[in-house]
């Protein structure tokens, strides 16, 4: 399962390429209002960061626009920033029919705002690349299916569709865990939840006891 990060801050994005060697970037209209940048500006920044041809940065279209035709326009415009950018569109009617008209045009698409398994269904079926299933924003509201993403994941595999499953809105490492065990392609996280998945009290409580008894023999 691949790892990304879920964010447009740059420090935090050049500290996961160069340390943990994340294998991708995810943004939203929020993640570039935290990182205090328009989407263009990022997308100039961060073309410079990318650390191979496999590296992908997903970018969302402008979420006012309502349109297929302005989606599409919006996503063909922002792919042409850089090769490695995947677009999100939402899982909306407009953003389907974009979807299938920036297929034909070769931009790679991550639907994104997932929240049924019919939804990403119709997004495997018009050739998304990604498919971003929410999971935190359910659970946050007290819509708790442990088998939302296990069904996502079964349904586009049991009819060999191309999509990846890109596990989305993270919030514990087990999320992380389940993704893993249901077969995901992708979690992507944000900095603060990697830095806690990483490491864990009992591997602290092992170091202090194996501290200590070096201490006991090499004092
Ligand atoms: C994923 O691609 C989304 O950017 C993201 O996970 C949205 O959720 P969040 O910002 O609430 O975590």
């Amino acid at each position: 399962m691949l790892f990304f990060l879920d964010s447009a801050k740059l420090d935090e994005i050049e500290y996961a390429i160069t340390r943990w060697k994340i294998d991708g970037v995810t943004t939203n209209p929020r993640h570039l209002m935290n990182a205090g940048m328009k989407v263009e500006e990022f997308a100039q920044k961060i073309i410079k960061m990318i650390p191979s041809l496999d590296f992908t940065v997903s970018l969302e279209v402008n979420p006012h626009l309502k349109e297929s035709e302005e989606i599409f326009q919006e996503a063909v415009k922002l792919s042409k920033l850089g090769e490695n950018f995947v677009i999100k569109v939402p899982a909306t009617e407009a953003g389907f029919e974009a979807l299938v008209k920036l297929k034909k045009e070769g931009v790679k698409v991550n639907v994104t705002l997932v929240f049924n398994l019919v939804q990403a269904l119709q997004a495997a079926k018009l050739g998304a690349f990604y498919i971003s299933p929410f999971v935190g924003w359910k659970e946050e509201r007290g819509d708790i299916d442990p088998n939302f993403i296990p069904t996502v994941v079964k349904a586009i595999k049991n009819y060999h569709y191309d999509s990846k499953i890109l596990v989305a809105a993270t919030r514990s490492v087990r999320h992380i865990a389940d993704a893993a065990l249901c077969g995901a392609d992708i979690v992507t996280c944000s900095f603060d939840l990697y830095k806690k998945a990483f490491e864990n009290p009992y591997t602290e409580m092992g170091l202090k006891i194996f501290s200590d008894s070096w201490d006991s023999i090499y004092r």
